[in-house]
């Protein structure tokens, strides 16, 4: 097993394309690979309901480059993967409430687009290596605690659904065609440059506004267990599961250090903040039908192969993501 930092210098001048890299995980993850020397080429769609935005490259973005179009677009896929060692595929449309609403628009990026996108690898760069941004939203409510790759998929909105499916297509070319892909799934992920003008990426996001706002953070229902991962432990998956040939072909729950109930974030973030309160308000029907309960993830196998776990606690995390939007909030809203 190698460690970070080891692992971290292959990197230095490897070509690597992030899809949705203006948003808000491909970007943290395009600032510490520019960190690392990486020559890096983001795309992103920067549509006004999804997380792209161009302030999360502020500082960076002279010294990468930054791809304005649509990954439904297949011809200017094509350029873009060619002459890339690796391809973080993160751009997707996030919001499960707007997968029910309007699902079309979910199918064509979570879905289709991910075929196009492995069509056009399979054509002109069949080595590239990709890592898939895929979420624990596939596997629905959980039948038992905590929830290991091996729990039944059984997703219960549109965008699992077609998240479950975009899974599925990297590892089939994976095994059929060779082309090495990688599928992470990722649990709440939360910290600086996420998406905090509505909950449409996370609620997480919402409570960051209303908290910094001086509004009570509206906590729905209250009593769910879940587990979040810190933005900068999700890049170190992305990287550790890059340059590991042996997980080629293999599905990895990430997860979170500690399993909180909802009440007890809001509490968190309220006692982290120095001031602020909350207010428990009723699930709104529309979400109550597609809520997922309680959910926590095993992250044994992504720990056991490749020795991943979180190393930021949660409240350490709240505490940087709190930073960062004290100073940024205006370029979020
Ligand atoms: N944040 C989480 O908690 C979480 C959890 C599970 C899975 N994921 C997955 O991780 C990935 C990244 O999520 P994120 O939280 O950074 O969200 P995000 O919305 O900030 O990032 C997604 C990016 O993709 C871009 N995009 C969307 N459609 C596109 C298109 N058609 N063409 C080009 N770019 C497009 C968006 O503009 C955005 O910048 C997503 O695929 C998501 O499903 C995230």
């Amino acid at each position: 097993m190698e460690d970070l930092t080891t692992m971290e210098k292959k990197f230095a001048e490897a070509r690597v394309l992030i899809t949705g890299g203006l948003g808000f995980i491909g970007s943290n993850l395009a600032r510490r690979l520019n960190r690392l020397g990486a020559d890096i080429t983001v795309v992103d769609s920067l549509l006004p309901d999804y997380g792209g935005n161009r302030y999360n490259v502020e500082g960076i973005a002279d010294r990468i480059q930054v791809n304005i179009s649509d990954v439904r677009d297949t011809h200017s896929l094509r350029s873009l993967v060619q002459g890339k060692d690796y391809l973080f595929n993160l751009a997707g449309q996030t919001s499960h409430l707007d997968s029910m609403r309007n699902p079309m628009p979910d199918l064509e990026i979570n879905c289709q687009a991910q075929l196009s996108i492995l069509e056009t690898c399979r054509a002109h760069n069949p080595r590239i290596k990709i890592v898939f941004a895929s979420t624990r939203q596939i596997y629905g409510r959980p039948d038992h605690l905590p929830v290991g790759e091996s729990h039944r998929l059984n997703p219960v909105d549109v965008n699992g659904i077609n998240k479950m499916a975009g899974e599925k297509y990297h590892l089939l070319y994976n095994d059929v065609y060779g082309i090495p892909a990688t599928a992470l799934r990722l649990t709440n992920t939360i910290g600086p440059r996420m998406r905090i003008k509505d909950a449409r990426q996370t609620f997480v996001g919402l409570w960051v506004r209303q908290l910094l706002e001086g509004k009570p953070i509206e906590v729905w229902g209250g009593k769910q267990l879940r587990d979040f991962t810190d933005v900068e432990d999700a890049v170190d998956a992305f990287l550790m599961a890059a340059t590991n040939p042996s997980t080629n072909g293999q599905v990895y729950n990430l997860g979170g250090p500690e399993v909180i109930d909802l009440i007890s974030v809001a509490k968190l973030m309220v006692e982290v903040n120095g001031h602020g309160e909350y207010a428990i308000r009723d699930f709104p029907a529309e979400r109550r039908a597609i809520d997922i309960g309680d959910y926590y993830a095993d992250f044994s196998k992504i720990r056991g192969e490749l020795g991943w776990a979180p190393k930021r606690s949660l409240r350490e995390t709240i505490a940087s993501t709190l930073r960062y939007f004290r100073d940024s909030m205006p370029h979020y809203l």
